[in-house]
């Protein structure tokens, strides 16, 4: 049950502001014939500056403030210094921010079809996931949350996630049992670790570091970015190299703010979306990279690489899962990944 509490209450506060109405923009522009319009627009996230999702924003930033010779302002707000995973998606609908960028995971309580970046070993690079969310159901997938009036508009790439823990070194599925992990959240990922004979609980990302520290969980799973940035290393002992799951974003704008623009400033900020998009899919790999050099320098965690006789073993431990969610997600889905994928 506690596993679903997070996505849970995502879906339901949603619903209940959006049915509050959702006047709050705090954007201030109005559409005035051709000129680009003077607005505040407000980019909010949960992860820090040296992660893939911060420096593409950053270049989204740079990007319309110059090109709108300062009439559009972009206030970016990491670390979930404005609004956190429990409540930054219902402030998007009410339009108090007017662009996310979260884990797709996190959304599968709105469209089960948001587990894909957690399907054990679907894809082995940015590259794949990239081919996917750009592709014809992925983009199907982000139009999802259309009824709560959010616009779908760009896939940015995390990376693959690798595990931790407090406990023992894993370097096989046995070595799961009895421990108890964080997650992102999502049907899937709490098939992952039954299979593995450990238990799961969704925490929010602002959470994971005293969580962690405190021993609520013995572990969780991330990219190294996420791991190196947030300093999960220093309350954790090993960190498994596996690659099994995913962090991959969307940018998501409100439906009402995305429409009260004009030609002129549309043109600008979706420009500025492209240049985003393309620093944070160009960087991601190479930040992963050097924050895995960062982690190991700083020895906190021994690292486990796994040989393919180990990560095999995990394949197929893992692969019932893709039969038990096959009639949620869809064979369709299924199908257009592993297409991606080859
Ligand atoms: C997490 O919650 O672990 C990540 O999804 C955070 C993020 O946005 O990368």
């Amino acid at each position: 049950m506690k596993k679903h509490i997070l996505t849970l209450s995502l879906l339901m506060s949603a619903v209940v502001l959006a049915a509050c109405g959702d006047d709050e923009a705090t954007t201030s522009g109005e559409s005035n014939g051709d000129d680009v319009q003077e607005m505040t627009i407000k980019f909010s996230h949960v992860v820090a500056e040296n992660t893939p999702k911060h420096q593409g924003a950053l270049a989204m930033k740079e990007y319309i403030e110059k090109e709108s010779d300062g009439a559009i302002e972009v206030e970016i707000y990491p670390n979930s210094s404005l609004f956190g995973d429990q409540d930054e998606y219902q402030n998007l609908v009410s339009n108090n921010v007017q662009f996310i960028a979260p884990d797709l995971s996190k959304f599968v309580g709105n469209n089960p079809q948001f587990n894909v970046p957690s399907l054990p070993f679907m894809f082995d690079n940015d590259e794949e996931a990239i081919k996917f969310w750009d592709g014809e159901k992925g983009q199907e997938i982000l139009g999802s949350l259309e009824g709560d009036g959010v616009v779908g508009l760009s896939m940015w790439p995390n990376g693959g996630k690798h595990v931790t823990n407090n406990e023992r070194p894993i370097d096989s599925p046995d070595d799961f049992e009895g421990l108890k992990f964080r997650t992102q959240g999502g049907q899937v990922l709490e098939a992952i670790y039954a299979a593995l004979g450990a238990g799961s609980e969704s925490i929010p990302f602002g959470e994971l570091y005293t969580a962690l520290d405190q021993g609520v969980v013995e572990g969780q799973e991330n990219t190294f970015s996420n791991i190196e940035s947030k300093k999960f290393d220093e309350v954790q002992k090993y960190m498994t190299v596996m690659n099994h799951t995913r962090v991959d974003y969307a940018i998501f704008t409100n439906t009402k703010f995305w429409e009260s623009m004009n030609d002129a400033t549309k043109e600008i900020v979706e420009a500025g979306i492209d240049e985003g998009t393309e620093v944070a899919r160009e960087e991601a790999k190479s930040l992963n990279e050097k924050a895995l050099e960062l982690i190991r320098e700083r020895g906190q965690v021994e690292i486990i690489e796994l040989t393919p006789e180990q990560i095999e073993e995990f394949r197929t431990t893992l692969e019932p899962i893709y039969d038990e969610f096959e009639d949620e997600i869809g064979a369709d889905v299924y199908e257009a990944a592993r297409e991606a994928a080859k």
